[in-house]
């Protein structure tokens, strides 16, 4: 099967490119190396996978509709990964804008490519969030997701509505993934795994928010990907996963695993939480399990371990 992987030079994209070529499946990949974080980065993610026979890679941007067109046209995915996004919450809060074009209008155009060629499966990366300040928890797939605390989660959410309308009109097949805090090798640098372990190391103080007291719901890298796989190759309607760990981890604890592995401590300075950020991630994994055989197997003492390895070089 030919896949389109968008975002295939990001963390999580080069992860789930690589799955699919080790696999056997043709992969197309595509990214326009925006300078959120260091292009460097994400063409060292996608040096690990592009010159591989069974894949092609465009340098493009998905708001551009002819290079769509014309990649579709070419290529004729049966299936799209959708994982091309302004990601990060807080970058939302000043730059609303840009989230509302690149996720909105670029996640619209690839449902539109999707229906006139006629592709088979379309996984839409969303975002645990979507669930906002919900006290209830763990977080269910059908709880409340109408009160987002920034731009982000807002548009990741217009992205689930969009892919129902296309699903509903079109019979397109879709499963909307809400990731949870996912970490491992090559991890986002704004990302607190990365930021944290990297001041840790070089004795910079970090900032831990609401007393270190907020809970965080981390999922592995692989175990995402394996719930990215299973979603494609899992015949399906329109549905809504959460993919995370189901294991909540208080910050302060998650402070102590990296002082234990880099063998430093850490300096902490202390703020409020910011309005864009809930108390607590918890997913409820039940519906990913029972209908994907999705099993999160890396615990954060393990997976934060392989991290910080990563991350050290070791
Ligand atoms: N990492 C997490 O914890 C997490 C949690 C929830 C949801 N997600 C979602 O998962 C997806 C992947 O996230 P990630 O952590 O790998 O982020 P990432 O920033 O590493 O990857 C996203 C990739 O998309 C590319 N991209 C951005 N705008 C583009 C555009 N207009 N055209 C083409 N390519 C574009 C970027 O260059 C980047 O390589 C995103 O949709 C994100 O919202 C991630």
């Amino acid at each position: 099967m030919r896949i389109l992987v968008t975002g295939a030079a990001g963390f999580i994209g080069s992860h789930v490119a690589e799955a699919l070529l080790a696999r056997g499946d043709a992969m197309v990949g595509l990214d326009n190396f925006n300078d959120y974080y260091d292009p460097a980065r994400k063409h060292a993610n996608a040096a690990a996978f592009r010159e591989h026979p069974a894949c092609t890679f465009y340098e493009g941007d998905i708001r551009d509709l002819e290079a769509l067109e014309a990649l579709f046209e070419r290529e004729r995915p049966a299936a799209v990964i959708h994982l091309a996004a302004m990601a990060a919450v807080r970058y939302s809060v000043k730059h609303p804008l840009l989230y509302e074009d690149v996720n909105v209008r670029g996640t619209l155009y690839l449902l539109e490519m999707a229906r006139r060629y006629d592709v088979q499966k379309f996984v839409l990366a969303s975002t645990s969030s979507v669930y906002g300040a919900t006290t209830k928890i763990p977080f269910q797939e059908d709880d409340p997701t109408d009160k987002p605390l920034a731009a982000y989660p807002a548009t990741k959410k217009a992205c689930e509505l969009l892919a129902h309308a296309y699903h509903h009109l079109h019979g397109l097949s879709v499963a909307v993934l809400r990731f949870f805090n996912v970490y491992g090798p090559r991890g986002r640098p704004d990302m607190t795994p990365y930021t944290f372990t990297e001041s840790i190391l070089q004795g910079r103080p970090i900032t831990l928010f609401a007393e270190g007291t907020p809970h965080r719901d981390w999922t592995y890298i692989q175990d995402t990907r394996a719930g990215i796989l299973a979603a494609l190759d899992t015949p399906l309607g329109y549905e809504i996963f959460n993919l995370g760990c189901s294991r909540p981890v208080v910050m302060r604890r998650f402070v102590e695993l990296i002082e234990e592995y880099t063998g430093r401590r850490a300096i902490i300075e202390h703020a409020p939480l910011p309005p864009s950020d809930p108390m607590v991630t918890y997913a409820d994994v039940s519906k990913a399990r029972r209908m994907l055989g999705y099993e999160p197997t890396v615990q954060l003492e393990e997976g934060m371990r392989r991290f910080v390895d990563w991350f050290t070089g070791c």
